[in-house]
């Protein structure tokens, strides 16, 4: 079978495509939910230390496994060892990206409905309101009116959906990264703005306290659970989207020095965005425990106070779809990449048919609240982190990291850095995820 596959025009175009798919409603959105309620500091430490320790290890391995194999997330286990049962990380990969998909198109579509929301200057009665409470309210009530309007949403979400299918079924090289090289400057850009005003707000240095001071009293397994698999969902990791990316990735490239960068640019976006939602949120005397609106209340409050708000509300929500989009493709394309490969479908027909899938879960997960919530637990949670626990016993034990490292550092260059590497990935990673799956197994009883 011919296996003719696109690469990546040159390095810097690749570290772009995956940090577009990094960085997305996971750094921005589901950051500061998941901080917000789990306490806070001790959750953002944490997180930091799953970055460095577990996820940017997970993230060099799956980027080893495609461009080593130029295999989608099913194909690259087995042809490391046929026939492996190892395969199956693939397919649930396969089953999590519709899943992720579905209610991460429901915020997504949120996204959109707050860009046309500042563009047709409903956010204005904000600026004309002074008493806080008046304010949060009115917020609020945008907030729950857009949720509460299931056509509006479903329409969202469908034209989110579109947009989607249709870049993902004309196939992977273009475009992607020619996107966020221009988008991901002017985000930082925004996000450095908001954050000035928002720490300058009356009371801002409670949530930076928040923010910034672990309390050790709230640590439990759930919290740690939750912050690894945050370090996960924000990668894009535990379902081969990664090994989707590498395997579009040309020899020459310096693996773990794009891993680097990548882990970078995705972790600074989401320690600003917690400096740009947590200051507001306790100026306003918010509880930092939202449901899943508690962002989108927040921020049009925030622009209500920053001259020309108008338009950086426009340009953030704009930035915010976008990023959305960039995380969409490449989660979309993972299902897509294996029908392609393995089903002998066409690209075309692949997108299509799984856009329709996820449609169908979407939509109660933007109408059912709990169903989103447990969602976001179950697929965005734990199966990303089983997911990356299975895939670091695979290199570790099966593909071991000496094959890995000759795949990612050919002239043995990195010789110390491959060592510590190797040891994360065989003992460290699968050792502390199993203790703390256990831990939270026997907590459920
Ligand atoms: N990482 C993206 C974000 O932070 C979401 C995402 C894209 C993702 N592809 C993924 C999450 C694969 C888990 C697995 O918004």
């Amino acid at each position: 079978m011919q296996n003719h596959r696109d690469n990546w025009s040159s390095k810097i175009t690749f570290v772009f495509a995956a940090a577009g798919s990094a960085v997305g409603l996971g750094n921005l959105w589901r950051f500061s939910y998941e901080a917000g309620n789990n306490g806070g500091g001790l959750f953002v430490l944490i997180y930091l230390i799953a970055i460095v320790f577990v996820a940017s290890p997970v993230l060099l391995a799956e980027l080893c496994m495609g461009r080593h194999t130029s295999k989608d997330a099913i194909g690259s286990f087995i042809s490391i060892k046929p026939g492996t049962k190892f395969r199956y990380i693939g397919h649930m990969g396969y089953i999590a990206a519709i899943m992720i998909l579905s209610f991460y198109s429901a915020i997504a579509g949120v996204s959109v409905g707050y860009l046309y929301k500042a563009i047709s200057g409903e956010f204005s009665i904000l600026s004309q309101t002074e008493s806080v409470e008046t304010l949060v309210k009115q917020s609020q009530n945008m907030y729950n009116a857009l949720a509460a309007d299931h056509l509006s949403m479903s329409i969202l979400i469908v034209i989110f959906m579109l947009m989607t299918v249709y870049i993902v079924s004309k196939g992977i090289a273009g475009g992607i990264e020619k996107f966020t090289k221009i988008f991901m400057p002017i985000l930082f850009v925004i996000l450095g703005i908001m954050i000035i005003r928002s720490l300058t707000l009356p009371n801002a240095s409670d949530g930076v306290a928040f923010y910034l001071q672990p309390k050790i009293s709230s640590l439990n397994i759930d919290l740690v659970i939750s912050a690894i698999g945050q370090a996960f969902f924000s990668l894009s990791l535990g379902m081969g989207t990664m090994i989707t990316y590498g395997s579009y990735l040309s020899k020459k490239e310096n693996l773990p020095q794009s891993a680097g960068m990548i882990a970078l640019f995705d972790t600074s976006i989401a320690v600003l965005a917690g400096f740009m939602v947590f200051p507001v949120l306790f100026s306003l005397g918010m509880s930092p425990e939202q449901g899943a609106g508690g962002m989108f209340v927040v921020l049009p409050i925030l622009f209500s106070k920053i001259p020309l708000g108008q338009i950086f509300a426009i340009l953030f929500f704009g930035l915010l779809a976008i990023a959305a989009l960039t995380s969409t493709i490449s989660l979309l394309e993972v299902p897509v990449a294996i029908m392609v490969d393995n089903r002998n479908w066409n690209r075309k027909k692949a997108s299509w048919m799984l856009g329709a899938v996820t449609l169908l879960f979407a939509i109660p997960a933007a109408i059912f609240e709990d169903f989103f919530s447990l969602w976001n637990q179950i697929w965005g949670t734990v199966a990303l982190t089983v997911g990356g626990l299975l895939i670091s016993i695979f290199v570790g034990w099966v593909w071991k990291p000496e094959n890995a490292l000759r795949e990612m550092d050919p002239n043995s260059k990195l010789l110390k850095i491959g060592r510590i590497w190797a040891f994360l990935i065989k003992y460290f990673i699968p050792v502390l995820i199993l203790i703390i799956l256990i831990s939270s197994v026997i907590n459920l009883f």
